[in-house]
């Protein structure tokens, strides 16, 4: 089931809100990194820079064939061999990977569409290896960012952190990722 009020802009618009790379540095990607899960990974915002980064894959899935389509031609226009972009709905069927697969889930603008953040931060857990990290994204509880979900259904950092401490995860850092989002990194540590 697609998750609500998960539609986005046009890319060149959505492209305004982020400047990934630097995103991605203070969320801690590196390379010595070697996989990456990207749940929802949209036009591939943060797909392709983090495959730029990392040692290994990034499997990128979301539940629109032409997010998909446009992930993987981004890919081969980047010389890139090492992104996989999988169609396929997450939250119905969980992501498909193996247990314990990569070191890094994104979990980046997607978290607060679903009713069931749980279940998502459980998938996310059951993908990732000990140590491995979880990164949070969202949209700051501000009215006045130009985009973003309806204030209802913003969650606080607060919110992100409890569920995902329900799920597993531990050991955390706050970001303020001007000018529109906070980030949040947890860490997997059992
Ligand atoms: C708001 S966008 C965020 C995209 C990307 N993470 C980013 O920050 O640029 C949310 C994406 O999640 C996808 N999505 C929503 N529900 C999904 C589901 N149940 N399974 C897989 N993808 C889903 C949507 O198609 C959309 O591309």
């Amino acid at each position: 089931m697609k998750l609500k009020e998960s539609g986005m802009p046009e890319e060149e618009m959505w492209g305004r809100f982020f400047e990934p790379n630097k995103i991605l540095q203070t969320l801690g990607l590196s390379n010595s990194v070697v996989g990456v899960a990207d749940l929802g990974c949209g036009y591939g915002t943060f797909t392709i820079p983090a495959a730029k980064i990392i040692r290994g894959k990034v499997y990128a899935i979301d539940i629109e064939p032409e997010m998909i389509e446009n992930v993987k031609r981004k890919a081969k226009e980047n010389g890139l061999d090492n992104v996989e972009a999988r169609l396929r709905d997450f939250m119905a069927e969980g992501s498909g990977l193996e247990n314990e697969i990569v070191d890094y889930v994104f979990l980046f603008n997607i978290l607060y569409t679903t009713k069931n953040p749980e279940k998502l931060l459980k998938e996310a857990y059951r993908i990732l290896k000990i140590n491995g990290k979880l990164g949070i994204i969202h949209w700051n509880y501000d009215s006045t960012t130009p985009r973003g979900p309806p204030m209802e259904m913003r969650p606080k950092p607060e919110q992100c952190i409890k569920w995902a401490e329900f799920a597993g995860f531990s050991s955390l850092k706050k970001y303020d990722l001007k000018p529109y989002h906070y980030g949040i990194i947890m860490e997997k540590t059992k």
